[in-house]
C-alpha cells in the first residue's frame, strides 16, 4: 500500500521522539490557537459566573445565568448552580475532545506528529476518559437549557413599555440560534436518529428517520464551525448584558 506523505514513517525516524514529523506545514497553529481561545473563554466564563451580579438588564438575561435559579439557601452566584450542565456538554463533545486532547495534552499534538512515548495507549476505554461517554446525557440536558434560552430570547422583545427590539434582543437571538445549530449538529443526535441502523427501509418510520438522519448529517458536517461560533457568541452575549447592566454601554433600541 502506498505510504501517505503525512504519516510518520517510524522506520526512518527511528525511536519515537515527541514532536517528530515529516510535515512541513504550520501544524502547530491549530492546537496553539485552540489552547489560547479555550483558555481565554474558560478564564472569562469562570470570572463572569463567579460575579453573581450584572447578569440581567431590562428584558435581557445573560446566557451564563439562564435558567435563573435563586433558592433561599444559596448564597453564592446563581450561575454556579447551573453552569455544570453546559460545561459538561461542551467538555464531552466529540469535537472539543479532539481539540483539547491536542491543545492541552498534546496527545497527539496533530495528525502525523509524534506524541510522547512510554505510555500505554488506552484511549477512552479506562478511567477517567471513559466518563466522556456520558455525552449523550449531557445532550438531553442541553436541549432543556436550549428551551430556556429560546424563552429568554423571546422575552428580550418585551420591554417595560411594550414590544421592542434592541441590540441586546438581536445579540440574544443570534446567540440562541448559534447554540441551536451547535446542539442539533451533535454527533449523538445523529446517532440517535439513525446511527445504529443498517437498513432504514427495514424499520418503522424508516423513510422519515432517513430524512432526519440525512438532514442532521448536513448540520453535523459543520459541527466544528458551530462549536466555535456558539462558544464566542455565548461569551459575547454575557459580556454585552454585563456591560449594559453595569452602565458601561447603553443599549440602542431600533423599535
Ligand atoms: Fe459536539 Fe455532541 S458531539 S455537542
Amino acid at each position: 500500500m502506498e505510504q501517505s506523505s503525512l504519516s510518520v514513517p517510524s522506520g526512518r525516524l527511528g525511536a519515537a521522539r515527541f514532536g517528530r514529523t515529516d510535515r512541513r506545514d504550520f501544524w502547530w497553529v491549530s492546537p496553539l490557537a485552540t489552547a489560547i481561545v479555550l483558555t481565554l473563554f474558560g478564564g472569562y466564563s469562570t470570572w463572569a459566573a463567579l460575579q453573581g451580579n450584572n447578569y440581567s438588564w431590562g428584558p435581557y438575561l445573560s446566557p451564563f445565568y439562564s435558567p435563573l435559579f435563586l433558592p433561599d439557601w444559596w448564597h453564592f452566584s446563581p450561575a454556579i448552580l447551573i453552569l455544570w450542565a453546559p460545561l459538561g456538554f461542551r467538555a464531552t463533545c466529540y469535537y472539543y475532545r479532539k481539540a483539547y486532547y491536542r491543545a492541552y495534552f498534546l496527545d497527539p499534538p496533530a495528525c502525523a506528529v509524534q506524541e510522547g512515548a512510554g505510555r500505554r495507549y488506552r484511549g477512552e476505554t479506562a478511567f477517567p476518559f471513559i466518563l466522556q461517554n456520558v455525552h449523550r446525557y449531557f445532550f438531553y440536558l442541553a436541549l432543556l437549557f436550549l428551551a430556556f434560552l429560546w424563552i429568554d430570547a423571546a422575552r428580550a422583545f418585551l420591554f417595560s413599555d411594550g414590544f421592542g427590539i434592541g441590540v441586546g434582543t438581536l445579540v440574544l437571538l443570534a446567540n440562541v440560534s448559534l447554540l441551536s445549530l451547535y446542539t442539533f449538529s451533535c454527533h449523538s443526535l445523529r446517532d440517535l436518529a439513525g446511527g445504529r441502523l443498517d437498513c432504514f427501509s427495514c424499520v418503522a418510520f424508516g423513510q422519515a428517520r432517513y430524512r432526519i438522519w440525512a438532514g442532521l448529517g448536513l448540520l453535523n458536517e459543520r459541527h466544528m464551525l458551530f462549536a466555535w461560533a456558539s462558544l464566542l457568541s455565548v461569551g459575547l452575549a454575557d459580556l454585552y448584558v454585563r456591560l449594559v447592566a453595569a452602565g458601561v454601554v447603553r443599549d440602542v433600541r431600533f423599535l
